[in-house]
């Protein structure tokens, strides 16, 4: 069942370029509700779990040490149909291919540096979630 949630982080890349307040308000003016909220600095530990599922993958190794080397904000995103409208939002993973208007197209210089993560699906939106926040910590 759709839970109309997803959940995204506005990775080093993004942070450190100061587009954190950009980026928040192309979700807001996109219909998208913030559950919850923080800027937080993932470990190593914190980054491979995340992206476990990519382990195998040639650039896991870049993959983590991008996603560690500063803070990020990590958040929840509640909107009808939430993960596929954000990942439209988003854009496609490499910013050369995403499409015009798009978060990345904007914001992401490579395929590996890409400004933001959206959930793939609704399981893995409620996996990401829980990895990052506490049921007291959603609004
Ligand atoms: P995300 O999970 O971060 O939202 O990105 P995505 O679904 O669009 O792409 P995915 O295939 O899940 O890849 C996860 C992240 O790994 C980095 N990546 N680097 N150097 C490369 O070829 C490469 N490919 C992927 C990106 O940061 C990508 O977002
Ligand atoms: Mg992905």
């Amino acid at each position: 069942m759709a839970t109309n949630k997803t959940f995204t982080m506005i990775k080093p890349d993004a942070v450190e370029n100061g587009h954190i307040g950009a980026i928040l308000e192309k979700i807001n003016a996109s219909g998208f509700r913030i559950v919850a909220m923080k800027l937080t600095h993932m470990t190593q530990h914190d980054a491979e779990t995340f992206y476990a599922v990519h382990k195998e993958r040639p650039f896991f190794g870049e993959l983590v040490e991008f996603m560690t080397r500063g803070p990020i904000v990590a958040a929840i995103l509640e909107k009808e149909n939430a993960v596929e409208d954000f990942r439209a939002l988003i854009g496609a993973t490499n910013p050369v291919d995403a499409a015009e208007g798009t978060i990345r197209k904007l914001y992401a210089s490579s395929v590996g540096e890409n400004a933001v993560h959206g959930s793939d699906s609704d399981d893995n939106a409620a996996i990401e979630s829980a990895f990052h926040f506490s049921g007291r910590e959603m609004y």
